[in-house]
């Protein structure tokens, strides 16, 4: 894969198949840090420590295409509400980074220095409409309540994914209440944020995507007043067919 370049204003997305599995598993574990390997082995179920190591790894050697560092030199911490950021390289921490797993896939997202946040949903299911006082301020409650029941649950579901793009990008994630907060989207027009904590919502930019069956929502607030660009990267092959890990068999 030939090096890849960021620059302010630009986003770049990419959505990587989860693919760690028996074979693998210890040469990918050789890409985490120590900090990295016992969060790892927290999670309960191996389902879940298995996403985690195959969206550190991929991000790790995402990350190599863009700046010449190791995949095993990057180190990337989460604060104490979660968010990611790189650690080390030290000088390289303008890299901003969004994670969001779902579907079989992780979704990446990646800026300079723009404040970015990333969400994947799976198709939501009948009983999900009772997440609709939770999800939905008051002015967006009336919007659902005019759109005809067939269309309901995507109108939730881009919602949700929006919000969750949104709070991550702010970097608390459900901290904040999904229904004190609205997304103005009618017809694919520009999708407005109505936040009153928010005393610049311009500065807000955002996207939806369908990938798949899955829906992807981009979060990104500009520093500088300017229009994002955002390009998106799909790998349908495992990873290592573009990067093996050193070591690997
Ligand atoms: C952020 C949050 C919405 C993610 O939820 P999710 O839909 O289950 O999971 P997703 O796959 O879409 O996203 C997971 C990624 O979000 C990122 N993330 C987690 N917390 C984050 C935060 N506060 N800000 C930004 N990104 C965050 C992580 O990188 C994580 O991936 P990783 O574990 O592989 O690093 C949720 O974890 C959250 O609200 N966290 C903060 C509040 C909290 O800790 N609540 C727990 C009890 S109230």
């Amino acid at each position: 894969m030939e090096r890849r370049f960021l620059y302010p204003g630009k986003t770049d997305i990419w959505i990587v198949p989860d693919d760690v599995n028996d074979e693998n598993r210890e040469a990918r574990l050789r890409l985490l840090s120590e900090r990295e390997r016992s969060r790892y082995a927290s999670y309960q179920s191996r389902e879940a420590r298995s996403r985690y190591l195959a969206g550190r790894t991929a991000l790790k050697r995402l990350l190599s295409f863009y700046a010449e560092v190791r995949p095993d030199d990057w180190s990337i911490e989460a604060d104490c509400y979660g968010q990611p950021s790189i650690k080390q390289p030290e000088w390289l921490s303008f890299i901003k980074i969004g994670i969001s797993h779902a579907g079989g896939v992780t979704a990446f997202a990646l800026t300079i220095d723009d404040a970015v946040g990333i969400d994947v949903s799976d198709r939501f299911k009948e009983n999900d409409v009772s997440l609709a006082p939770v999800i939905l301020s008051e002015h967006e409650m009336a919007a659902y309540r005019a759109t005809l029941p067939a269309d309901r649950l995507e109108f939730l579901r881009d919602r949700w994914t929006l919000k969750e793009a949104y709070t991550k990008a702010l970097g608390k994630g459900h901290w904040i209440a999904f229904d004190t907060f609205a997304f103005d989207h009618a017809n694919h027009s520009a999708i407005r944020l109505q936040h009153a904590l928010e005393i610049q919502p311009i500065r807000w930019q955002f996207r939806l995507f369908n990938v798949g069956e899955l829906r992807l929502a981009l979060a990104v607030a500009a520093r500088a007043p300017r229009p994002i660009t955002v390009e998106i990267f799909e790998l349908s092959v495992a990873f290592d067919a573009f990067m093996p890990v050193p070591g690997a068999a």
